[in-house]
């Protein structure tokens, strides 16, 4: 049925997201389908969106419908193109989405990807649309087949769903309880992909600090660290870590595993205790200045990042100054600014919320400004002109196949010539040293070695 068919999968969303489409990925590719960069090559559009803010509602229901009147692919065995939605947008509107979207004709959850090749084939041979969720508690999906992106790079996780329920966020909801992978199927996996010749996993979950609690009634990240360090792989990175669970344990392994990359994503989300409070994120700022002090410590060159989250419901300027402060006294090397966004579900939804409109969007303004200074006084200081560093190459540059791409351990991105005949795909997923001419705001400038 899927012999000579093709496939094009958008995601809109987060890692854990991409994730997930790389396995669809791999499943209809194990069917005979082929993957195909563009909807309008694709007998299947498969659409894996996030719903943590409504950006990516709307950018889902905007491509989709769009494509209704789009031509079908020519050579199409059906004379139709089907569109299935999935991810956690399909796990929370379900048969919403199939009133709401003419065209769409399947719609499936984040705990049964699986379900994608029945419900398409139900669609073709029988025109049903039809949308299947399953409830509960969130799953590895290890049994499908992954197709990743990058050979070289492997995204793992080892938790999935989410316990916090923050007031503001509808993960929970979508994703689940939090579930940990048992420790040695995590160096099992790793221990493969780094035989497979992966040079970067990055151990994804909500919160990656609370690994274990369920499996082992404490937290045990630490140990996770450990023991994918040991594989012996080039690089580690991990996301999202929660505040309230990173331990000292955990914080002292920047100091001594040579393959833990020096950049860790922390989110504040506010820099006002009263906030803090209100988002249920059960920590002071005092605990967070604490956290950034130890990490500086045990990490001199550490490249922080964080998530601010501006308009919460009630916010008064006073604590957007808190805010404001701590992003500024902290200097994170990359900082995710959002606009609350009232998602239907979660407490702060029923919080009154009378801040204009235009107010939160002024502050917002102010922040980025304040981030992009930062940022690029971080990069100079950082990055003195002639330090070189290992390079992962992810490609060419956008614009420009003589010029390389690629990630700085503390994850900047780099460009460098490529030396006079080669393209810079040549060495895409390979290491390689660059001596660092310029600091620019997002990106750093040097000479391949
Ligand atoms: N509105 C705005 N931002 C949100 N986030 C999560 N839920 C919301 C929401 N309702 C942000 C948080 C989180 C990041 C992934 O998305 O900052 O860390
Ligand atoms: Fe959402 Fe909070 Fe869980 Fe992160 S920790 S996924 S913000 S509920």
């Amino acid at each position: 049925m899927f012999e000579n068919t093709t496939f094009c999968i958008t995601t809109f969303g987060c890692q854990m997201n991409k994730h997930d489409a790389e396995r669809l990925s791999g499943l209809m590719s194990s069917l005979g389908s082929v993957p195909v960069q563009t909807n309008a090559e694709a007998d299947f559009s498969i659409f894996v969106t996030c719903c943590v803010r409504e950006k990516a509602d709307e950018r889902l229901m905007g491509t989709v419908a769009t494509m209704k009147n789009d031509p079908v692919r020519p050579g199409s065995p059906f004379g139709k193109r089907f569109v299935a939605i999935g991810g956690c947008i399909g796990q929370r509107d379900g048969q919403k989405l199939l009133d709401q979207l003419e065209n769409a004709d399947v719609v499936f959850g984040t705990h049964n990807m699986e379900a994608l090749p029945h419900l398409l084939q139900e669609a073709i041979e029988g025109g049903m649309r039809r949308a299947e969720l399953v409830d509960g508690r969130a799953e590895f999906h290890d049994d499908l087949p992954e197709d990743r992106e990058h050979p070289w790079a492997a995204w793992l996780p080892i938790t999935v769903g989410c316990n916090n329920f923050c007031t503001y966020c509808i993960v929970p909801y979508v994703r689940g309880r939090e579930l940990s992978r048992p420790i040695d199927e995590i160096a099992q996996q790793a221990q493969a992909y780094v035989d497979a010749g992966v040079k970067e996993i990055t151990l994804l979950g909500q919160n990656v600090n609370s690994y274990g609690r369920d499996l082992y009634g404490e937290p045990r990240f630490a140990q996770v660290l450990d023991v994918v360090s040991k594989t012996g792989v080039e690089r580690i990175r991990f996301a999202t870590s929660h505040p309230k669970d990173l331990t000292d344990e955990v914080i002292e392994r920047f100091a001594t595993l040579p393959n833990l990359m020096p950049a860790l994503h922390l989110p504040a989300q506010s820099g006002s205790n009263r906030i803090l409070k209100a988002m249920n994120r059960r920590y002071t700022v005092e605990h967070y200045r604490e956290l950034i002090e130890k990490l500086r410590k045990a990490c001199p060159d550490i490249a922080l990042s964080t998530d601010i989250i501006v308009g919460f419901p009630g916010e008064p300027e006073e604590d957007f100054q808190a805010t404001y402060d701590l992003v500024n006294e902290v200097g994170y090397n990359q900082v995710f600014t959002f606009i609350y966004s009232k998602r239907e579900g979660t407490p702060a939804a029923e919080m009154q919320d009378d801040t204009p409109r235009e107010v939160i969007q002024e502050r917002f303004d102010r922040l980025v400004d304040l981030v992009q200074r930062n940022a690029e006084r971080l990069n100079l200081e950082q990055n003195q002109a002639g330090v070189v560093l290992p390079v992962l190459v992810t490609g060419a540059s956008k614009n420009d196949p003589s010029i390389l791409a690629g990630k700085s351990p503390r994850n900047q991105t780099v460009h460098a010539r490529v030396p006079q005949g080669m393209s810079a795909s040549d060495y895409a997923g390979s290491i390689v040293d660059i001596r660092i001419d310029e600091a620019h705001t997002w990106y750093l400038w040097g000479t391949m070695l």
